[in-house]
C-alpha cells in the first residue's frame, strides 16, 4: 500500500516524532511499551523518520511515560466505567486501544480538527474524534458535565502559549464535577532544554512552558490537589534501558532536584 504524505506545521509534526519513539520501543528485545500498531501507523507515513535524530533516551522515556500514563487511565475507567475520558493533543496516539476501555465510558481524542481528522485514515474507530484547539475557550461546551473525568495530556503542555495551560484547566475543571488531570510534567529548566534537543531543533519548534514545583497548578485557582508525582528515572522499568543510557538515568535519580528535570507524570484531582 502506498505509504500516505502528511501536510504538518511544526506544533503538528511533533506528533510524529512520539508516534516513532513509540514505535522505535516496540522493535526492541525488550520494550517498554509495546505498541506494535504505533509502528504500523508510522510504517504507512511517508514521512523521514531519521530526520528526528531520536535517541535510545527519548525511544525509553517516551516509552516509560506513556505506560505510566496508561496506568493511570486504566485505573480510573476500572474505577469509573461511566468516565468521560479526553486525550488531550492525543495526535496519532493509540492509547484508547492499549487502555481498552469499557463500554461506557466516553473517550474523546482531542486535537486541532485537521490532526483529528487523520486519525481515521491510520486507525480504526475507536473514540470520539473532537477537534479543537484547547487554548480556545468553549471547545468542552458539548461534553456531558455530571460524569467523573479523567484528562490526560501527554506532550501538551510545553506547546502551548503563554498562561494557555492554567486557563485550559481552569475551564476544564469548571466544567467538570469531578475527576482527574494527568499529565507528563516538565521543569521551567527542561522546557527551555527542550529548544536545543537535536529532536526539536529538527522540527524547528519552540517549546517554553514547565513548572518546577508541582504544588504550582494548585495555586492556579483551578480546584486541583496534587495526587502523585512519578519521577521516572526511578522507575524499575530503566533496568531495562541499554547502556550508558541506564546508568546515566540511574544516577539523575539519586536527588529529586535532578530526578524532577526527567520525565514525571503529575497526577491531580479536582
Ligand atoms: C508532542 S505531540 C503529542 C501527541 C500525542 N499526545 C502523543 O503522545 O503521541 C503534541 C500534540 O499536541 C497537539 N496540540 C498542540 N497544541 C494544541 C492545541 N492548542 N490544541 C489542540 N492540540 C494541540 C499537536 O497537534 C500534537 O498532536
Amino acid at each position: 500500500m502506498p505509504r500516505v504524505r502528511l501536510d504538518l506545521d511544526p506544533l503538528r509534526e511533533t506528533l510524529l516524532l512520539t508516534l516513532y519513539a513509540r514505535a522505535l520501543d516496540s522493535g526492541r528485545d525488550r520494550p517498554i511499551l509495546g505498541d506494535t500498531r504505533s509502528a504500523e501507523v508510522a510504517a504507512a507515513i511517508d514521512y523521514d523518520f531519521a530526520r528526528l535524530k531520536v535517541r535510545p533516551s527519548l525511544v525509553c522515556s517516551t516509552a516509560l511515560r506513556a505506560r505510566r500514563l496508561d496506568d493511570v487511565v486504566r485505573a480510573f475507567v476500572a474505577e469509573h466505567p461511566d468516565a468521560v475520558v479526553l486525550d488531550l493533543g492525543c495526535g496519532l496516539d493509540t492509547r484508547v486501544y492499549r487502555c481498552d476501555p469499557p463500554a461506557g465510558v466516553d473517550w474523546y481524542d482531542v486535537d486541532f480538527a485537521d490532526v483529528v481528522a487523520l486519525r481515521p485514515r491510520f486507525l480504526p474507530e475507536r473514540s470520539r474524534r473532537l477537534g479543537a484547539d484547547v487554548t480556545v475557550p468553549g471547545w468542552l461546551a458539548g461534553l456531558p458535565r455530571d460524569r467523573p473525568a479523567l484528562v490526560v495530556a501527554e506532550g501538551l503542555v510545553p506547546f502551548l502559549p503563554g498562561d494557555a495551560f492554567p486557563r485550559l484547566v481552569r475551564e476544564l475543571t469548571g466544567h467538570f464535577a469531578t475527576g482527574v488531570l494527568a499529565l507528563n510534567g516538565y521543569t521551567r529548566f527542561a522546557a527551555w532544554a527542550m529548544k536545543y534537543h537535536p529532536t526539536i531543533r529538527a522540527i524547528g519548534i519552540t517549546a517554553a512552558q514547565g513548572f518546577d514545583d508541582p504544588h504550582e497548578p494548585e495555586t492556579w485557582r483551578a480546584g486541583l490537589t496534587l495526587a502523585g508525582e512519578d519521577l521516572l528515572v526511578r522507575a524499575p522499568e530503566v533496568a531495562g534501558f541499554p547502556q550508558p543510557l541506564r546508568a546515566a538515568t540511574r544516577l539523575m535519580g539519586h536527588s529529586t532536584g535532578i530526578a524532577r528535570q526527567g520525565a514525571r507524570i503529575l497526577r491531580y484531582s479536582f
